[in-house]
């Protein structure tokens, strides 16, 4: 039902398969109420929704609009031809504490009136409650969703988390539900803390509920109906949203933009470009009747809540969710708080990060360091080999920084660029994303020094010999010298390509692939473009990411690496579809390599370990044990 196209740290730009209709996600569901609309449901559908969420429990509670439903179905009733998801009264058992429908009932009835998604009577215990409540009313929950999970079904079911602000409730609740067969997936009970913009305590209660819920299913986030909170949830796996925010703030005349809310009354100025806003002026909108101000203004909200949407969707097709979710993050303190929260989470996140995307790396301020891209670098340091070398370390300059220096590393001197962003860069990898797909700035600040202070401290103990550039003299490593070209000696490319398979592919990596390897370099620009070892073409360096991509001959040889390295193994019976050269579904994937991540280059075996094909991993080796839609692997080569 659910199939993932593109990545984005943890996020994901997918498609969900709903009753033979499409819907891109992330996706955002405008609430409908089914008594009374300020925005027609004809106009939300053509402003492009294709999904709206609705209450099932007004529509149960109400004699006419019941027998409406079930007679006509929720489709008809609300006038509606996309997909309808159906709320089930949880969110009034929040405001009032009691709804007068049992839980079966609640369910059986969204079925009857053709929801295309239904949602469990789950109980939204809010923030802080006492744990033994929590405890409580989580049971109850659990014993409701695994009730639910066994009625034949003619919908898709939503199993909802609670546990209110308790971390280990959350993971224990996450696991449970997921357990149970929902196909979407859903986080609860957080409506108080976007309202009291606790979003710290928000991403914390995401982070501790997502990280349970595996990848397959797509993760609704409850009642997150804010633009400013899209990009940070999404970036966490969030899939799918709901607002009703852009009715409720419009009801109190204010304008929401993804960059924080204003009253109407403050606002000189409309600053967005929505009909709403070329055709009327602040001023106009605060002279004309309540009930078409409040219609006028939820049409804006509603507009601005999709621009990001849509935003949020667009960064993860080209890789900048990053980027955004910082920028976001300038919106207001508390959100910048929510962001220095995910530091502590790189170690969840970074396997779901893609190894490389379509735009660069932008460092825009010190929670950049914090991002995956930078401790996986870190990580894949340690994956090169060293070979006993000295360790010269220079200053940044003008990318690459092997032409700007005319320098090479060499089987004596292991050269590096000390960088704000990554740290140590070291020459042989410098064309690899994202290292040279990156922009810093000139001048570091406080938290770069003292990053950087760390990593080449600890970069230096690898070797025996340190030689530092008299500007970099700060750092305290080694000894110091002002010439570079002291360390000019004759470079190695064989030296190069196994550096950068050791740190793309692994430790090791290197060795197997590029064993007494040759590079012939372009005319032109004088990259190395392809590896042949003997007169067999092992490997082809990709132009614009430095990626090193193996040819057949080269995977036999990363075959030398112990099972299951570099290796995605596909069922028998998907054999000869990778043979002819289809591309690897998750369904057929029955192991891999756990280093896998997304965009990385990977060998395609049978459960024989026979080699089948080479090429690039879409997924990481999670999604494509759990996903049972969509491709896996991108096929390059096949072994013929
Ligand atoms: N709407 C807002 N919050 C919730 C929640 O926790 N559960 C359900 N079912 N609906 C909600
Ligand atoms: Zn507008």
């Amino acid at each position: 039902m659910f199939e993932i196209r593109y990545k984005d740290g943890a996020g994901r730009g997918g498609v969900l398969y709903v009753r033979g209709r499409r819907l891109q996600t992330p996706c955002l569901f405008p609430v409908i109420n089914p008594r009374h609309q300020v925005l027609s449901v004809r106009e939300i559908a053509e402003l492009g929704f294709e999904g709206v969420i609705t209450n099932s429990y007004i529509i149960y509670r109400d004699p006419e609009l019941r027998e409406r439903a079930l007679r006509q179905g929720v489709h008809k009733l609300l006038g509606f031809d996309g997909v309808v998801m159906t709320d089930s009264g949880s969110f009034q058992l929040y405001q009032y504490g009691s709804v007068e429908v049992s839980p079966g009932e609640i369910v059986g009835f969204q079925q009857e009136i053709g929801s295309d998604i239904g949602v469990i009577l789950d109980i939204p215990t809010p923030p802080d409650a006492d744990r033994e409540r929590a405890r409580r009313e989580l049971q109850e929950t659990l014993r409701r969703a695994r009730e639910a999970s066994q009625i034949e079904r003619r919908m898709l079911l939503t199993g909802t988390v609670q546990g209110s602000t308790h971390a280990a409730l959350r993971e224990h609740a996450a696991r449970e539900i997921a357990k149970l067969g929902f196909d979407v997936l859903a986080i609860g009970g957080v409506v108080p803390l976007m309202e009291e913009y606790r979003f710290a305590d928000l991403v914390r209660v995401i982070l501790h509920s997502r990280r349970m819920l595996g990848h397959a299913r797509p993760v609704h986030l409850f009642g997150a109906g804010h633009p400013v909170v899209f990009a940070l949830a999404a970036l966490l796996g969030c899939d799918l949203f709901d607002s009703a925010a852009y009715a409720l703030y419009a009801r109190d005349g204010r304008y929401i933009t993804a960059g924080g809310t204003f009253k109407l009354g403050q606002l000189r100025e409309l600053p967005c470009c929505c009909d709403v806003c070329v055709e009327h002026s602040a001023r106009e909108l605060l002279s004309l009747e309540k009930e078409q101000r409040e219609r006028l203004l939820a049409k804006h909200n509603l507009l601005a809540c999709l621009e990001e949407i849509k935003r949020v969707r667009q960064a993860l097709y080209e890789g900048s969710l990053w980027e955004l979710v910082e920028r976001r993050a300038r919106a207001h303190p508390a959100l910048l708080e929510a962001l220095r929260v995910l530091k502590g989470h790189t170690s969840w996140i970074e396997p779901q990060e893609p190894v490389t995307k379509r735009s660069a790396f932008f460092y825009l301020g010190p929670e950049s360091l914090s991002r995956p891209a930078v401790a996986r670098h870190l990580t894949r340091l340690s994956w090169i080999e060293l070979r006993g070398r000295e360790l010269v370390l220079l200053p940044e300059r003008e990318k690459p920084y092997s032409r700007s220096y005319r320098l090479e590393s060499s089987e004596l001197y292991h050269i590096c660029v000390v960088s704000p962003v990554f740290g140590v860069i070291p020459l042989e990898v410098e064309e690899s994303y994202p290292l040279t797909q990156h922009e810093g700035v000139a001048l570091p600040d406080g938290e770069q020094l003292a990053f950087v202070r760390r990593v080449v401290a600890e970069y230096a103990r690898n070797f025996l010999r340190v030689h530092c550039h008299a500007e970099l003299e700060f750092l305290g490593v080694g000894e110091v010298f002002d010439e570079p070209s002291l360390f000019r000696t004759a470079g190695s490319d064989e030296l190069k390509l196994r550096a950068l398979a050791d740190y793309q592919l692994g430790s090791g990596a290197g060795e197997a692939l590029f064993a007494g390897a040759r590079a012939e370099r372009s005319r032109r620009t004088n990259r190395i473009r392809r590896a042949f070892v003997g007169e067999e073409l092992v490997a082809t360096l990709r132009a614009s990411d430095g990626m090193v991509v193996p040819t057949i001959a080269g995977g036999l040889r990363l075959l030398r690496l112990p099972y299951p390295r570099c290796r995605v193994v596909v069922a028998q019976e998907a054999r000869e579809f990778v043979r002819q050269g289809k591309s690897v579904f998750a369904k057929f994937v029955t192991d891999c390599d756990p280093e896998i991540r997304a965009m990385q280059e990977v060998v395609v075996v049978d459960e024989e370990d026979e080699l089948l094909a080479t090429g690039t991993a879409l997924l990481s080796s999670q999604e494509m044990l759990e996903l049972e839609r969509g491709v896996a692997v991108k096929t390059r080569h096949r072994r013929r």
